[in-house]
Parts: C-alpha cells; structure tokens; sequence
C-alpha cells in the first residue's frame, strides 16, 4: 500500500509535466517532410480552402500575415513581399515551407515558423508551448489562398 502511494507520488508529477510540455488535442503537429530544402511537397491536411485561408491571413490572432504582408488587393501591412501573385511564382510545396518554417530557405529569417513546434525559449505561453500556431488545416487554407493569387 505505501509502495502504491509512493509511486503514485512520483508519476503524477511527471504525468502532468507530459500533458503541459506534449502536444494537445487537434493541436498536436503531424510530421511532414521537406524535400531537397525548397518545398514540403505533401499536404498536411485534406483539402486546403481559400476563403478560409484568406480569413486566417486576415486575422491578427492567427496567421495575421496581412500585418506585414500586402495581400492581393493592396490591403494589409508592407514591411514584407507582396502576396499579390504569388501563386504564380512560387509552387504550393514552396508555400507550404514558406508558412511552415521559412527558415529552412533562409535561415536568417528565424520567426516565420506558423507550423513548428514552440518551446518555452521562444517566449510563449505555458499553453502553447508543445504546440504550432495554426493548426494543420489552417497551413493548408492558406497554401490554398496564397497559390489562387496569380494576378
Ligand atoms: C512579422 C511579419 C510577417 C508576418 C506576420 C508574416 N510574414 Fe510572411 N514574410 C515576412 C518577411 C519579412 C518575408 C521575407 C523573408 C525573406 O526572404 O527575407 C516573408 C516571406 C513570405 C513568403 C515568401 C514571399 C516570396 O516572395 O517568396 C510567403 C509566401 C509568406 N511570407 C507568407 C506569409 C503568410 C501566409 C503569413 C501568415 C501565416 C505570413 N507570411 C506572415 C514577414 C511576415
């Protein structure tokens, strides 16, 4: 009985660290792969949406690219490329890695990471950490977004 509660005792500590640190609920990351450094050629998540995608790159509290980003009609912010046409200049599995981890093509641009997972290094939230900032089908609304800009 005192062994029993004895390593209850130790486990539920490290139970609970496992749930704050892991992955959680439709947060939880799925892998993918980067092929030849320039694109993740497989998506994430079935079927990405464009309007979804351009309400994410729209949201400050999701994508908020349009804070740096121009989108197709010249709305949103200019510290960063324009998107308008970017469809046409980039294939999807580009624009897949650009969202997911755009250090992978420039490793001098460190936070454009919408799909790694966070750590308590990069200044989140105890919530966060263990898990990406959108989720899987959010990259994929907006790959879908990004490749319908061909203008
Ligand atoms: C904090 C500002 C910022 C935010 C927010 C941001 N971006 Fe970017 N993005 C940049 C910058 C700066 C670059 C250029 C990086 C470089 O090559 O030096 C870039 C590059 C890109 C590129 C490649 C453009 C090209 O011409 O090759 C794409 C695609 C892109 N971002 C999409 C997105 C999407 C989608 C989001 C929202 C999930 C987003 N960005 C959010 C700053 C931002």
């Amino acid at each position: 009985m005192r062994v029993a509660l004895a390593l209850a005792l130790i486990a539920a500590p490290v139970f609970a660290g496992f749930v704050v640190a892991g992955p959680v609920g439709d947060r939880a990351p799925v892998a993918y792969t980067v092929r030849d450094g320039v694109e993740i050629p497989e998506p994430l998540a079935p079927a990405g949406d464009p309007e979804r995608g351009a309400a994410v790159a729209a949201d400050p509290e999701r994508g908020g690219c349009l804070t740096c980003h121009a989108g197709p009609d010249g709305e949103g912010g200019s510290d960063a490329p324009d998107l308008a046409g970017i469809g046409a200049r980039a294939s999807e599995g580009r624009l897949r890695l650009a969202v997911v981890h755009y250090g992978a093509l420039d490793p001098d641009v460190t936070e454009h990471a919408f799909y790694e997972v966070r750590d308590l290094g990069e200044a989140v939230s105890e919530d966060a950490v263990g898990t990406t900032a959108l989720t899987a089908q959010e990259v994929e609304d907006l790959v879908a977004w990004l490749a319908s800009l061909r203008d």
